[in-house]
């Protein structure tokens, strides 16, 4: 087990490249189980959930190629095995396996991964659109069993906008017998991202990115080549590292308008952002404007990037709020950053931070993978070294983040934990 050192207060300057879009990737991998020849995926990112996925897809049957950021799976031989433990535990992404697997086979058996730090992550819409799309559906000791004679087109109105269940939905629905209307469907690039691999393998899908999305189902889905969308949050946490630590940060590979609701915020701030078809250079500004942001599904401001963000906001001049209404639960990094200085409080689902504090390096734990992004940003904008452990929740979402931030010009590296020092992380 690794935990990460950043000897922090260095300005960054230079230019990073933001690979593809974990939350497209793990969709886009179980999508390939619907097609009958090989599907080739360009781009993606090299973290450890892409890699799991991987092994699940050979674990089913799947042939995997890998030829450096590109993945070709061909699923004609995979078999509707039942999923009830193993590495499906590992990755909450997993439940794109049973929109997948129903689609091709009508069944599947999934487990889920337990409780996660941002509170409850019910699948009761997925559940939903399953069912309407004519599948029994039943819970056996957390495990997901699904089963249809037949897939019908339906009609899905989503109670809660969901990027997961508008996904899964998809996935069944390109197979089903007739036409699936969902209607408040999340909006999300990952989604119109899914839709456009399915459609390259020969679905047909209309309204992908907006709330009502049409799916006439087919008999057969081919193989194809896809190239995945960049990531807007690894993007987004970049931007806001130039914002906090930056002397000058080119972040390239980037799809600005994915992140308007970001760069508005930052500009806001007093933040000077110029970004062109694939790039935002952002300029640093020491003396920053305190703002209120409010995470909403897309376009608004986005729950993934309110971790990283607070970090930024100990540093502006007076009171900011932020306030989750997708995970009310998601302040886990807190506590985290006032053990390094900051001042913030937690009043139901708001932080109130008071800045400016000149953050401190400490010894601090990533508890989910956004967290991990917040004590980064932390760790690179405090005085002295700060040791951040749960770095596994850092490497499920950011490909080579020493290596991109060591080329900005941080000091940052990875360290073999002691066997004390991983005693007192798992007993504490
Ligand atoms: N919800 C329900 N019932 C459902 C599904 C969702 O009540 O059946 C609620 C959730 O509890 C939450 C809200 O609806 O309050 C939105 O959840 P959504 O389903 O959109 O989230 P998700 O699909 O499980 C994806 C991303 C998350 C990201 C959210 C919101 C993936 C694999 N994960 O999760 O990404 O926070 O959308 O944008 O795409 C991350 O990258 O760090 C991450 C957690």
């Amino acid at each position: 087990m690794e935990k990460l050192m950043i000897a922090g207060g260095s300005p960054l300057k230079g230019t990073v490249r933001v690979s593809g879009a974990k939350n497209s990737a793990v969709a886009l991998i179980p999508a390939t189980i619907l097609a009958e020849s090989p599907v080739t995926i360009e781009g993606l990112p090299d973290i450890s959930d892409v890699q799991i996925l991987k092994e699940i897809m050979e674990e089913l049957g799947g042939t995997v190629s890998i030829s450096e950021s590109d993945i070709t799976i061909d699923p004609s031989s995979m078999i509707s095995m039942p999923m009830p433990n193993g590495k499906v535990k590992k990755l909450r992404a997993s439940y794109y396996l049973m929109g997948a697997m129903l689609g091709r086979f009508k069944k599947a058996v999934i487990g889920l991964p337990g409780g996660c730090h941002l509170g409850p992550r019910p699948i009761d819409q997925h559940i939903k659109g399953f069912e309407a799309l004519g599948a029994q559906v039943t819970n056996e000791q957390g495990a997901i069993y699904l089963r249809a004679d037949e897939l019908r087109g339906a009609r899905i109105y989503l109670d809660v906008v969901s990027v997961g269940a508008t996904i899964n939905i998809m996935l069944a629905a390109v197979r089903a017998k007739g036409k699936t209307i969902i209607e408040n469907a999340a909006k999300e690039p990952e989604i119109i991202d899914v839709a456009t691999l399915l459609t390259n393998m020969g679905a047909k899908i209309k309204g992908a990115g907006t709330d009502v999305i049409r799916i006439e189902g087919v008999d057969h889905l081919h193989g194809c080549r896809h190239t995945i969308i960049p990531d807007r949050i690894e993007a987004g946490t970049y931007i806001i590292i130039g914002a906090a630590v930056g002397d000058g940060v080119l972040v390239d590979n980037v799809i600005p308008q994915h992140l308007e609701s970001l760069i508005a915020k930052l500009r806001e701030m007093g933040v000077s952002i110029e970004s062109s078809d694939e790039q935002v250079f952002i300029s640093s500004n020491n003396s920053l404007k305190p703002v209120d942001i409010k995470t909403l599904v897309y376009p608004g401001f986005p729950t993934d990037l309110q971790q990283p963000f607070t970090s930024l906001l100990t540093k502006t001049n007076g009171t900011s709020m932020v306030t989750d209404t997708i995970y009310g639960a998601r302040f886990k990094h807190i506590d985290e950053l006032r053990r390094m200085n900051a001042a913030i409080k937690v009043e139901g689902r708001s932080a109130i931070i008071n800045g400016p504090v000149h953050l401190q390096g400490a010894k601090v734990k990533a508890s989910d993978l956004r967290a991990g992004a917040s004590l980064v940003i932390a760790g690179l904008m405090a005085d002295g070294v700060t040791e951040i452990t749960g770095l596994e929740h850092i490497d499920r979402g950011y490909s080579h983040i020493v290596e991109k931030l060591t080329g900005l010009g941080a000091t940052i590296w990875r360290e073999k934990m002691t066997e004390e020092e991983y005693e007192q992380i798992n007993n504490g």
